[in-house]
C-alpha cells in the first residue's frame, strides 16, 4: 500500500513538471532531471553572487559562504552524463557526446576558475572577488555555448 501510495506521489509529480510543457525524465536513474537538478544547485550558488556585484552590494562573507557552497556542489552534474542519454527533457547538445576531449577541455577550464574563486574566497577586496567571479562566469558561458541548446 506504501508503495503504490508512493508511486502515485511520484506520478503526480510527474505529470505536475510535464505541465511546464517539458517531458518528463522517465529513464531508469533519471539522469537528466539529476544533472539539470545539480547544475540549478549550482546556479543557486553562483548567482548570488552575480546579483551582489551587479547591485554594488558585495558582502564578504556572503561570497565566502557562497563560494564553499559551490564548492560543494561543483562535481555533481557530471557522472550523469551517461552514454546515451540526448534525449527530451535534455538541453544538451550531441556535442557533449561526439567530442568528449573538448567537454573535458571545457571542464577542466570550470574546475580550474573555481579553484582560483575558492582561493581568493576569504578576500575583502570586491575587485578581487568580482574577477574570479567573472572567470567562473566564463567557462559556464563557454561550454553552454559548445554544449548546451539554450
Ligand atoms: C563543461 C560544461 C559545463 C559547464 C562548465 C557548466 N555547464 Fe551548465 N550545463 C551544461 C550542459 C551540457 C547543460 C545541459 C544539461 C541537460 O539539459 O542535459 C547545462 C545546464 C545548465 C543549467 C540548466 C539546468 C536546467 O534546469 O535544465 C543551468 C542553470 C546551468 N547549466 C548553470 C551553470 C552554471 C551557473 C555554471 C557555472 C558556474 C555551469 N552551468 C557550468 C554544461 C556546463
Amino acid at each position: 500500500m506504501k508503495n503504490i501510495r508512493s508511486s502515485l506521489l511520484l506520478l503526480t509529480v510527474l505529470v505536475l513538471s510535464a505541465c511546464g510543457g517539458e517531458p518528463p525524465d522517465n529513464r531508469p536513474g533519471q539522469p537528466v532531471a539529476h544533472r539539470r537538478a545539480a547544475f540549478k544547485e549550482i546556479l543557486k550558488a553562483f548567482e548570488p553572487m552575480g546579483v551582489m556585484f551587479r547591485t554594488g552590494s558585495f558582502d564578504a562573507a556572503k561570497f565566502q559562504q557562497l563560494t564553499s557552497e559551490l564548492m560543494a556542489r561543483r562535481d555533481a552534474p557530471w557522472d550523469y552524463f551517461l552514454p546515451d542519454t540526448l534525449y527530451p527533457p535534455s538541453h544538451a547538445k550531441a556535442e557533449v557526446w561526439s567530442e568528449p576531449e573538448k567537454f573535458a577541455r571545457a571542464k577542466r577550464d570550470f574546475y580550474a576558475a573555481t579553484d582560483r574563486l575558492a582561493a581568493v574566497a576569504g578576500t575583502t577586496d570586491k575587485r578581487t572577488a568580482e574577477a574570479a567571479w567573472s572567470a567562473v562566469e566564463t567557462t559556464c558561458k563557454g561550454c553552454h555555448q559548445d554544449f548546451k541548446t539554450r
